[in-house]
């Protein structure tokens, strides 16, 4: 592995797949005789430090249409949070049901599980069939895998039956030394980025795209207001930037005015800390609160100068979507791809089909739409929200600054990758967009 890396690191990358791959490697798991350890806690208590481990795994067979990557840097995103809490369910069945699917995913089910649904890093091996990519190029990595057997997903990938979350619904993620991707997960990484920059806007940039931007989303428009929950987090952030760049205008919901001053920064003016407002959506377990819809709905006017939401950008879920559903203009959409807060949502239909409203799901992104996603980052229209990095040994507490919601934008995680700075390759146009590439650091 000292070897890959000094390749790397001397930018002696036509040597890299002349070099042997190790047999093992060191890598972030969690482990299937531990999913009960949080039995019975609160989810809150739920600690991901206790769960996720540093150690060293076997390097998996590569397989047709496939390539092995050496990690410089990965990051944290909220499925690896789920998957270290064992929530909803532990990650362990979806590893059983995919191994059963051919003799090749049969690899997949172990007992432990390597985690990670980001990477930048170098293409060390491919895999017979593979022609696009060689060992030697420099990548980050989309986290949709999907095998397009049936018909299904032959116009939106996303839609095939066998569709699944690198590193969260497979194994071999991008927390680690080395990955194990579908050679259709690659793309390019971005010259002027650091490793740890360009690995960090994955994941949430591609679901934020689809979510808010592709018309299999919200196909939002020049002129739209749209209420992004969460703005400065994961994808609220990439989230803020698609409405700035695209011509319309964010309505930033943040818990602090440190949140809100990293809003501002993005170029967003018009914010709500939540905080603040003190909003009680819920009366108690099961009554929510409509008046407090309303004085949300009155803030957004105040803020807009009278004009509702064409879009809501939602991921909180229960806590929220009621306050969502109401709120959204007449005729306008709620674009839903998560429920970090509860997945049984409740909401009053009749603001929705008396005001001809939509609700749309969205998830991840298809190969195209990811790939659309990094290009705008690559070409400086898109910054990287980095605002933390830690070393692979101390993922656990990556993980856990992001359960307790202690983040801003995106935590970063150094796999090869011997510190931060390293690996940029466009000096020029790095210095051109420095601030912006900066904005989410030391808040
Ligand atoms: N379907 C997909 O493809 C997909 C992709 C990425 C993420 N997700 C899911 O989306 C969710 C968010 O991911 P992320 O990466 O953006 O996480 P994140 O970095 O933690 O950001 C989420 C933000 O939402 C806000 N928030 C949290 N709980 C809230 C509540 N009860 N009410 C209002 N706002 C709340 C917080 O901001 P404030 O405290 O500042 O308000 C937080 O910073 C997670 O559940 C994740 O699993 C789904």
């Amino acid at each position: 592995m000292e070897k890959i890396r000094d390749a790397i690191l001397s930018g002696d990358l036509s040597a890299v797949g002349g070099l042997d791959v190790p047999d093992h490697y060191r890598a972030v798991t969690v482990h299937a005789d531990e999913v009960e350890m949080f039995a019975g806690l609160p989810t809150p208590d739920k600690d991901p430090r206790k769960s996720l481990h540093v150690e060293d795994v076997a390097t998996p067979e590569l397989g047709p249409g496939e390539a092995l990557v050496a990690v410089m840097a990965s990051a944290i995103n909220y499925n690896t949070v789920w998957t270290s809490i064992f929530e909803p369910l532990d990650t362990f069945g979806f590893l059983r049901r995919y191994g059963k699917t051919s003799e090749l995913a049969k690899r997949h089910d172990l007992p432990y599980h390597v985690v990670g649904s980001d990477l930048a890093g170098v293409v060390l091996r491919t895999g017979p069939g593979v022609g696009a990519w060689k060992p030697g190029d420099e990548v980050v990595a989309h986290c949709l895998s999907v095998e397009l057997e049936h018909p299904d997903g032959h116009n939106d990938t996303m839609l095939d039956p066998e569709q699944r979350i690198w590193g969260f619904e497979t194994n071999f993620g991008g927390l680690a030394e080395l990955a194990l991707v579908k050679s259709n997960q690659l793309m390019p990484k971005p010259a002027h980025l650091t490793w740890e920059e360009a690995a960090s806007p994955g994941l949430v940039n591609s679901t934020a795209y689809r979510q808010l931007v592709s018309r299999n989303g919200a196909a939002m428009k020049q002129g739209d207001t749209v209420l992004i929950w969460g703005a400065s987090g994961g994808l609220g952030s990439y989230a803020t930037q698609f409405a700035l760049n695209g011509g319309a205008t964010p309505v930033c919901v943040v818990s602090s005015p440190a949140k809100a001053e990293i809003c501002r920064r993005m170029g967003a003016e018009l914010i709500i800390d939540r905080s603040a407002e003190d909003y009680k959506f819920w009366s108690d377990e099961n009554t929510q609160n409509p008046r407090e819809w309303k004085r949300l709905g009155a803030k957004i006017r105040e803020l807009t100068g009278g004009e509702d939401p064409d879009i809501v950008f939602e991921h909180p879920g229960r806590e929220t979507f009621g306050a969502s559903v109401y709120v959204t203009k007449r005729g306008g959409t709620i674009v839903t791809c998560a429920s970090t807060s509860g997945f049984m949502h409740q909401y009053d239909n009749r603001y929705l089909w008396m005001h001809l409203k939509r609700i749309v799901g969205s998830h991840f992104a298809n190969y195209r739409e990811a790939s659309e996603a990094n290009r705008l980052i690559a070409k400086g229209k898109i910054h990287p929200t980095l605002s933390k990095v830690y070393p692979m040994e101390e993922t656990g507490q990556a993980a856990y600054d992001v359960h307790r919601n202690a983040h801003q934008g995106k935590v970063g995680v150094l796999c090869l990758a011997p510190s931060e700075g390293l690996g940029v390759r466009d000096e020029e146009m790095r210095a051109k967009h420095i601030n912006a590439i900066n904005n989410f650091r030391g808040v």
